[in-house]
């Protein structure tokens, strides 16, 4: 029977598959484990089912033990494993694409809603009972006609487009690639960035994280959107400078935030505390049920099809 580390704890149903299946060393207390504990814990395992909360950088990748021939991430970003680091130890990495993508685009959507209505506002208000309606209340920003940027026109940037659109959100997107124009559903494609942030009134981060985007969202990339606009991360925290986002919002260069992932999770940058515009989120994309349950699964899936043969379709490096 393989023996696998599992770092987090999973929802029951997937816990149970696992004890089935395998000698699975399970967390039961769900604690955060530091690099050195997970390499200990590994001491023996032919895989590891990782979370998005294990950094498995070059140093730690490279002192697991020789056993470790698979992790299996529990996400469909796998910017918490320096893949490179990987593949040189012949370890291979998979990830949980499709199964998640429209519970994240539901809450990139959230985002889009909850920073162009004030809902931050609104609910602190309705809380407090401290309001009064008038003509001129909480007035928000109307997304029928308005124009969205999609920076990573993937699986998760196309769900988000679709929906927008059927709300009346005019579509733009930068890619590495344009689609074909049968995948485009009429959206606009900006061969480049600046291109893309000139017209986006709202902007919704979808690409990866990776070397090339790691604070693609900053100071000077900022200045290329039109002002007021609003900008929105679903993706990865990596993605956008923090500081730079907060100083936007100082100068009313952005009108508002919505962001379920930032720098540093779970510690906001306490600069986005100070702006009632700013609808901030925890890391919560992919969280439902059916969502949860499938993305273990498919990690299952893929530690199964790797020990039968030595492959995996969802790998990635
Ligand atoms: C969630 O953030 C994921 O990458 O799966």
């Amino acid at each position: 029977m393989k023996k696998i580390l599992v770092t987090r704890k999973l929802l029951q149903l997937n816990e149970d598959r696992l004890k089935s299946l395998y000698d699975a060393k399970l967390n039961s207390n769900d604690e955060l484990y530091s690099q050195k504990k997970l390499i200990e814990l590994s001491e023996g395992c032919d895989g590891i089912l990782s979370s998005l909360t294990d950094k498995l950088d070059e140093d730690t990748i490279n002192q697991l033990p020789k056993s470790v021939k698979i992790l299996s991430n529990f996400a469909v970003g796998f910017g918490n494993i320096n893949i490179e680091a990987a593949k040189k130890r012949n370890i291979i990495v998979t990830n949980t694409p499709e199964v998640l993508t429209d519970a994240t685009a539901e809450i990139g959507i959230l985002l889009i809603l909850g920073a162009c209505r004030r809902a931050t506002e609104g609910i602190e208000a309705a809380k407090t009972s401290n309001w009064k309606w008038s003509a001129d209340y909480l007035i928000g920003k109307q997304l029928t006609g308005t124009r969205l940027g999609i920076l990573g026109m993937g699986r998760i940037g196309k769900k988000i487009a679709k929906i927008a659109k059927s709300l009346g959100m005019v579509i733009h997107y930068h890619n590495r690639s344009k689609l074909s124009s049968d995948k485009e559903e009429g959206a606009t494609y900006h061969k480049d960035l600046k291109s893309l942030m000139s017209v986006s009134d709202v902007l919704s981060v979808c690409c990866p994280a990776s070397k090339e985007t790691i604070n693609l969202i900053n100071k000077e990339t900022l200045e290329y959107l039109p002002k007021g606009s609003i900008v929105t991360n679903v993706a990865r925290g990596d993605i956008v400078d923090d500081e730079a986002l907060i100083d936007a919002l100082d100068r009313r260069k952005v009108y508002a935030v919505g962001l379920d992932v930032y720098k540093g999770e779970p510690n906001l940058n306490p600069g986005y505390l100070k702006h009632k515009s700013a609808f901030i989120l925890p890391h919560l994309g992919s969280a439902t049920k059916e969502t949860r349950l499938a993305m273990a699964n498919l990690a299952i899936d893929n530690l199964e099809e790797f020990f039968k043969s030595g492959k995996s379709k969802n790998k990635v490096n």
